[in-house]
């Protein structure tokens, strides 16, 4: 018989077998030694010296042995082989085991619950070592697995410690594992485990889709340990008490909430996703190793926290678009779901429905204090606003709703955006983002579209009283939307502009018009509609009527027959403001250098009337078409251009001054103009018959103040300047011949001197006092120059009837009668040049001088009645009839020029004009 061997032998060679990996050889040795290979001596060695890179599946089933403590030689007993043991003597093996080191079973980070169970402590360190040593953690579940019913602190480390690692690395971020070890995992801080676990969850967008499974997958089972759990009485943890009241708390828990918060901030996407992939705590996958435990009171306190990290999220999501504001009503859905609420409808069904918001509670909600609660504590007990019950949910709704209106509209808003207006209700920041609001719905969208601006105008009026208005039916109703602080008449008024300026007449016709029920009174429609006519007008580029902003113009005040008729003023105003500019638009006219006319800048300028200067400036021959623009003219008086026109009274006296001065001013422009091209004929007859013949001073007026009213004095200096400038007209080569010499003086310098003559007495008789003497100068001269040539022609003419045949011809005293007219306008202009030195002798020079030329030019014209008469007869041409005519009216204009252009000037009674004339 060979001697038994002693225990250090056995253990010396246990050792020996394990650490070659002889499972087979170490469990026959086992069998034969049960009593020296104890169950913790053997888990000891297996641990220590078993080769971590060996498959546990090879020494599972000796563990299981070891556990369930049989040993039975099952069949015929195998030998053990010695021979490694053989040349040690008892002492030397003693020596060496002593010096073996083996490892303690329990490791630093064991589960309590384990402490006296040999087989788990052995298990869980050997996972960490198989880990550390090998990296093999793949295999620990072959491990693992087999024992899983041995204790419940297995099943619990496998679900909430191995296979949320394993996962992480192994299956979900197999290119990204962490730098931990298991057992490093094992002895982490709640947070810090749960960092590690979400470390790659929705990094980047390939990972998005599977944000609700890491949380499913990882979260839900690491959960899966009471270890995670701070009971009530536990501790005096304020944090306890401040999340449940009945104290119970998971800290790992309130960190993933922490984690969702915190993406919600800064990628809103992966809280969006992981609320909506998630259907919350109840929500794990154990992989089959387990099934849920939780306490109702627990899963309870789970679920309120993550409903209210949710309601949390959504005021966090700070990105402003559609897209963000679905993802919060995806939030606020599947948490109305966690909380058995009806379901909201989506953000898309619900701005098509507006729903009313006439909750009390929520109302109560909504004060400025409470405003701070969408941006602190989010996660606290205390905050109302996350509270996850119906009052937060629909009040979450609501504002997210309103965000999502004005982002549609073009006015990118986040809920806590909506959520301010709505708190704050800050007049002045509610008013500026309706604005900005009304302002984009027309840069966005469908704007021909009369179904858009309908739903715009109803989501305006939504947005304002979040449609308590229409619930509740009564009108005193407190307005507490996200415009609660605006005027309706204001959002209406913004609104109707908006219409007009989108071209949508018969829309805002029939809302703002037709309908029974008018949104604005009349005074305000007006206002409004005028406004937008004239910021169309404004707006416009072209002058031409029928193009841009002006067919905007004329199409607005057109569009509203009941409100705006032909007859009113506003409308009549704007009539003529369109027929001014757009017959502006025929010409020519560039009023700064190198830009070209807007009908802004008329409307603007401080003198209209000296555009037409320009036109006739920059278009040749435009003079022509005085009366175009004599109506521009009008028309621009009728629009209120002009100076008075200004105010809103209109006053016709003033009216009618405004237009004979424009009217004579317009004229003297066209005299000017024609004289400045050299075409004195058309001057001559502007003066004639236009400043001489229009006569707008009044009886009881008789100044050239055509009117004043109030400070305003008009006086016309332009018809007496033009007549004036007319009348010292030279005739040059350049000069334009008449087209048809007509019934006049034959001898065109004659007529030309006649012509000027009559323009000097038009200027004299509209003229004022002070600048007679220059016009009675310019009148002296031009008079010696006819009688210089009457004379010549008269010369010429004896001449060629003393060489012809023997007509004798009446007039021998007309060689003494044109040196009388000299002297005695030379007497009245010396009288007149007196004046300038002493008014006061003026009275009798100017009587006494008005008189004898009175006299003079009746001889004059007898003069010349004989003279022409004569050359009449001569050349055989037209009868006398015209002849004589003209002759008259050329004695009648100087008479009566002198007559009132001095008379008044003396204080006498004015003749009558009119009678003279006729
Ligand atoms: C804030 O909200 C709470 C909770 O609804 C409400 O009772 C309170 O009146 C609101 N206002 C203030 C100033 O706290
Ligand atoms: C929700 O909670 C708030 C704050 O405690 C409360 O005022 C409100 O009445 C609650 N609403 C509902 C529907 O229970
Ligand atoms: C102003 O004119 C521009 C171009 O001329 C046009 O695009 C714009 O819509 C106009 N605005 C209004 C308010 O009419
Ligand atoms: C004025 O005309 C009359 C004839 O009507 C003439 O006798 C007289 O000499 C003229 N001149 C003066 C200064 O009277």
């Amino acid at each position: 018989m060979i001697p038994l061997p002693s225990a250090s032998r056995i253990v010396l060679l246990a050792t020996y077998f394990a650490a070659r990996s002889d499972i087979e050889s170490l469990t026959t040795l086992a069998t034969h030694h049960t009593k020296v290979l104890r169950q913790d001596l053997l888990l000891r060695i297996l641990l220590t010296c078993l080769p971590e890179t060996l498959p546990p599946s090879q020494y599972v089933s000796l563990v299981q042995r070891i556990e369930s403590a049989t040993f039975d030689a099952d069949g015929e007993p195998k030998e053990v082989d010695w021979s490694s043991v053989q040349d040690i003597t008892d002492d030397e093996a003693a020596k060496k085991v002593r010096k073996l080191r083996l490892l303690p079973l329990t490791s630093d980070n064991a589960p309590e619950d384990a402490s006296n169970d040999p087989v788990s402590l052995f298990l869980i360190h050997r996972a960490h070592r198989v880990d550390q040593e090998a990296g093999l953690l793949a295999q620990l579940p072959d491990l693992i697995v087999p024992f899983l019913d041995h204790a419940p602190c297995i099943r619990t480390w496998m679900v909430s410690t191995l296979l949320p690692l394993l996962r992480r690395d192994h299956e979900y971020y197999p290119h990204h594992p962490v730098a931990k070890t298991l057992a490093d995992f094992d002895r982490m801080s709640d947070q810090a485990a749960v960092d590690l676990l979400l470390s790659q969850t929705g990094v980047d967008q390939e990972s998005l889709p599977h944000v609700g499974r890491d949380l499913r997958g990882l979260i839900g089972p690491w959960l899966y340990n009471d270890a995670r759990w701070r009971r009530g009485g536990d501790n005096d943890d304020s944090e306890v008490q401040e999340h449940d009241p009945s104290g119970t708390i998971c800290p790992g828990w309130e960190h993933v909430l922490e984690w969702i918060t915190l993406q919600a901030s800064k990628s809103w996407q992966v809280a969006v996703k992981a609320i909506d992939q998630w259907d919350g705590p109840g929500d794990v996958d154990l992989g089959g190793y387990a099934s849920m435990w939780l306490e109702d009171e627990e899963q309870e306190y789970l679920e309120q926290r993550y409903a209210r990290a949710a309601l949390a999220s959504a005021y966090l999501i700070s990105e402003p678009s559609l897209e963000a504001l679905n993802g919060v009503n995806s939030i606020i859905t599947k948490i109305m779901a966690l909380l058995d609420q009806d379901p909201c409808p989506t953000l898309q069904v619900a701005s098509s429905l507006l729903p009313p918001f006439a909750d009390i509670n929520g109302e109560q909600l909504l004060c400025a204090k409470n405003a701070t609660y969408m941006r602190n504590n989010l996660l606290a007990e205390s905050n109302p606003l996350t509270i996850p019950n119906g009052t937060s949910t629909q009040l979450l709704h609501i504002l997210t709703l309103s965000a999502f209106i004005l982002t549609k509209g073009g006015v990118a808003c986040t809920v806590r955006k909506a959520g301010e207006l709505a708190f704050l209700q800050d007049e002045r920041e509610q008013k500026v983002q309706a604005t900005k609001f009304i302002h984009s719905l027309s840069n966005n969208g469908p704007k021909s579209d009369d179904k858009y601006w309908i739903r715009a105008r109803n989501e305006l009026l939504w947005l304002r009283d979040w449609g308590a208005e229409e619930a509740q039916e009564t009108s005193d109703i407190r307005a507490r939307g996200i415009f609660g602080q605006l005027d309706k008449e204001f959002l209406e008024v913004e609104c109707l502009k908006a219409f007009l300026g989108n071209t949508r007449y018969s829309l805002a016709r029939s809302i703002y018009e037709d309908a029974p029920e008018k949104p604005l009174d009349s005074d305000m429609l007006r206002d409004t509609i005028v406004s937008a006519a004239m910021n169309a007008y404004d707006n416009a580029s072209n002058p031409h009527r029928g193009r841009g902003g002006l067919l905007k113009c004329d199409d607005i005040i057109h569009a509203f027959p009941q409100t705006l008729g032909e007859r009113h003023i506003a409308s009549k105003r704007i009539e003529a403001l369109l027929r001014a500019t757009h017959a502006l638009s025929e010409y020519r006219l560039i009023l700064k250098k190198g830009e070209p006319f807007t009908p802004v800048v008329l409307r603007v300028h401080t003198d209209p009337i000296s555009i037409i200067g320009k036109v006739l400036e920059q278009n040749p021959r435009s003079y022509t078409r005085i009366q175009d623009f004599l109506e521009i003219g009008a028309n621009m008086v009728d629009a209120g251009l002009l100076a008075n026109g200004k105010s809103k009274h209109f006053e016709s006296g003033a009216e009618m001054a405004w237009q004979s001065i424009a009217k004579k001013r317009i004229t003297a422009m066209c005299v000017d103009a024609a004289l400045t091209e050299d075409d004195f004929e058309t001057a001559y007859s502007y003066v004639v018959n236009r400043l001489a013949t229009d006569d707008s001073r009044s009886p009881a007026n008789p100044g050239n103040e055509l009117a004043s009213k109030g400070t305003v004095i008009m006086t016309d200096d332009y018809s007496w300047k033009a007549a004036l400038q007319a009348g010292k007209y030279r005739r040059t080569a350049r000069t334009m011949k008449p087209t048809h010499i007509g019934t006049a003086s034959g001898n065109l310098d004659i007529r030309h001197l006649e012509q000027r003559i009559e323009c000097l007495a038009t200027a004299l008789r509209i003229a004022p006092p002070a600048t007679l003497p220059e016009i009675l100068n310019v009148f002296r001269k031009c008079e010696e120059e006819l009688n210089a040539a009457v004379k010549a022609e008269e010369a010429q003419e004896s001449a060629w009837d003393e060489q012809g045949d023997l007509q004798v011809m009446p007039g021998a005293f007309s060689s003494t009668v044109p040196a009388g007219v000299v002297r005695n306008t030379k007497a009245a202009s010396s009288a007149a040049r007196h004046a300038d030195e002493a008014p006061m002798s003026l009275f009798d020079l100017s009587r006494a001088s008005m008189a004898r030329a009175q006299r003079n030019l009746t001889a004059l014209s007898s003069l010349q009645r004989s003279e022409n008469a004569r050359a009449d007869d001569a050349r055989g041409e037209v009868g006398d009839q015209p002849r004589t005519r003209k002759r008259d009216q050329l004695r009648d204009t100087a008479v009566s020029t002198l007559a009132s252009g001095v008379g008044w000037l003396i204080g006498a009674q004015p003749v009558d004009r009119a009678g003279d004339r006729s």
